[in-house]
C-alpha cells in the first residue's frame, strides 16, 4: 500500500524505502528527539508563503500570518523574516511575534475580547491596525488609547453574513457567529469611532471561516463590503485597508484546495480599481502541509470488531480529529510490503474519542513508526496537558538538518506551577 503523498512533495517524501522531510529521514528525526514529536519543513514553510507572495507582486499588500495556527518562534521568524505580518489575538501572541522579530507596523490584532492591558500593550507596541469586533470594544479601546495619550488605528470587523460552507465550527461569517458586528450596524458604529478623540479609522476586515474548499464565499464576501466602503465613503469615512481574513483551505485528503492564484485573482480584480492596500490573514495555508506529527506503535489490539493501533501520541496532541472529527493522513515511516489490515488507529488517553484515524488500511507491527499528516496547523498550537502528558518536541528540518525549536516537556515542569495546601 503506497501512500499518496503528492500533496506534500517534494517536502515529505518517501525515498530509499523511507518517508523522509527534505533531506533527513524520519527514523532519524524520532531517534533523536524522541516520538511523539511535531516535525516542520522550512523550505515548505516558505514555500506557502511565497505562493501568496507572487501572486501579490506590485499589489499594495501584506501577508499577515495567523499565529494561531502554529505559534512556535523559529516558525514566525521563518516568516517574519521573509517580510511577513502577523495576525495576533492575544497579548500572549504579541509578545511571541516581538521574540521572533516581527515588525509592530505589521501587526494586526483581531479577537472579541481583548482586555485593557492587552489594548496597553498594543498601542505602546505601535501596530498597524486592531481588528474591532463590537461597539464597547471601540469604547474601551478610545478610553485606553486617551488613557496613554495615544491613539489606536482601527477596522472594524464586519460581520458579511455569507455561508462559507465549511464545517460549523470553523464557520464565523454568519449572523449566529460572535465574530465581528452586524453589517447593519457597521454604518452608525463606523460614525461613532470617527467622532471618538483616541480612534483613529483605517480599514475594514471580515474572516468568514476556516478551511473553505469553495473560493466564492470569498467574493461574496469581498463584494458586501465593498459596498460598505462606498456608504462609508458617501458618509465622509475613508478607509486605507481591506483585510479579507484567512480561510483559504488545504488538501487533507483529496480534496480539491484552490491555488492560491484562483483564491486570489477574482479578489485582486475587484480591488484594481480602488487605492486599497490589501491585508490577509492567512493561517492554516502556510502552515498546515508543511508539518508532520512522528509517533510510535506502541500496541496492536487485533479484535472481533475492530483492530485497535495504539500510538503514543493522542488527542492532547493533537486535537483536531476528536473536536471536528477532521481526517489526517497516516503514513508508515518505512512502508512494509505486507498485505495491509483496517486498524482504528488510537492514542493512550482514557476517552473513545481519543483517536486519530478510523479505519486506516496499513501494515504495521509494534515499533513502527507512523506519520501523521498535514499536522502544521492548529496541531501542537491546540495541544494540552490532559492526562497529566508533557507536550512534545518540535523540530524545524532545513535541508540536510534538523534543529529543536521546542523541547519536550517534562512533567516536574508541570508539577511545577502547581501547590499543596499549607
Ligand atoms: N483571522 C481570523 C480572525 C481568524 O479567526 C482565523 C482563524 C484566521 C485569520 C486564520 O484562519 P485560517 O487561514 O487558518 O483558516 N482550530 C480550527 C481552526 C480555527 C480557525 C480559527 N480562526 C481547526 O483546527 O480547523
Amino acid at each position: 500500500m503506497t501512500a499518496n503523498l503528492a500533496h506534500h512533495a517534494p517536502f515529505f517524501a518517501v525515498k530509499n524505502g523511507q518517508l523522509h522531510v527534505e533531506s533527513v529521514p524520519a527514523t532519524d528525526i524520532a531517534e533523536r528527539f524522541g516520538t511523539p514529536c511535531y516535525v516542520y519543513s522550512r523550505a515548505a514553510l516558505e514555500a506557502s508563503l511565497d505562493e501568496f507572495l507572487n501572486e501579490l507582486t506590485g499589489v499594495d499588500a501584506l501577508v499577515c500570518y495567523a499565529v494561531k495556527a502554529n505559534s512556535n518562534l523559529a516558525v514566525l521568524n521563518v516568516f517574519a523574516r521573509r517580510g511577513a505580518g502577523f495576525d495576533i489575538v492575544s497579548g500572549g501572541e504579541l509578545q511571541r511575534a516581538l521574540a521572533a522579530g516581527a515588525d509592530p507596523k505589521k501587526i494586526v490584532f483581531s479577537g472579541v475580547g481583548k482586555s485593557a492591558e492587552e489594548m496597553a500593550f498594543a498601542l505602546k507596541t505601535g501596530i498597524l491596525c486592531f481588528n474591532v469586533e463590537s461597539a464597547p470594544e471601540l469604547e474601551r479601546l478610545n478610553d485606553v488609547a486617551g488613557s496613554l495619550g495615544l491613539k489606536a488605528p482601527i477596522s472594524l470587523r464586519v460581520n458579511p453574513n455569507v455561508d462559507a460552507k465549511t464545517h460549523p465550527y470553523i464557520s464565523t461569517g454568519l449572523k449566529e457567529n460572535k465574530f465581528g458586528v452586524a453589517y447593519e450596524d457597521a454604518l452608525a458604529i463606523y460614525q461613532r469611532a470617527a467622532a471618538l478623540p483616541h480612534i483613529e479609522v483605517t480599514g475594514i476586515d471580515c474572516h468568514i471561516g476556516s478551511q473553505l474548499l469553495d473560493p466564492s464565499p470569498f467574493a461574496e464576501a469581498l463584494d458586501k463590503v465593498l459596498l460598505l466602503i462606498d456608504q462609508l465613503a458617501a458618509s465622509g469615512i475613508t478607509l486605507h485597508h481591506i483585510d479579507l481574513g484567512g480561510g483559504l483551505g488545504i488538501r487533507y485528503q483529496d480534496e480539491g484546495a484552490p491555488t492560491v492564484n484562483s483564491y486570489l485573482q477574482p479578489l485582486l480584480k475587484k480591488l484594481k480599481a480602488r487605492s486599497l492596500k490589501i491585508v490577509l490573514e492567512p493561517g492554516r495555508r502556510l502552515v498546515g502541509n508543511a508539518g508532520a506529527l512522528l509517533t510510535k506503535v506502541e500496541f496492536l489490539k487485533p479484535g472481533e470488531v475492530k483492530n485497535f493501533a495504539i500510538v503514543d501520541a493522542a488527542m492532547n496532541d493533537l486535537a483536531r480529529p476528536a473536536l471536528y472529527d477532521a481526517w489526517h493522513d497516516i503514513v508508515p515511516v518505512v512502508p512494509r510490503n505486507t498485505a495491509p489490515s483496517s486498524w482504528e488507529i488510537v492514542g493512550p488517553i482514557c476517552e473513545s474519542g481519543d483517536f486519530l484515524g478510523h479505519s486506516r488500511p496499513l501494515a504495521i507491527a509494534p515499533g513502527d513508526l507512523l506519520a501523521i499528516m498535514s499536522a502544521g496547523a492548529y496541531g501542537m498550537a491546540m495541544s494540552s496537558n490532559y492526562n497529566t502528558r508533557p507536550r512534545v518536541a518540535e523540530v524545524m528540518v532545513d535541508g540536510d538538518q534538523a534543529h529543536l525549536i521546542r523541547r519536550r516537556e517534562t512533567v516536574e515542569e508541570l508539577l511545577a506551577l502547581e501547590s499543596l495546601l499549607p
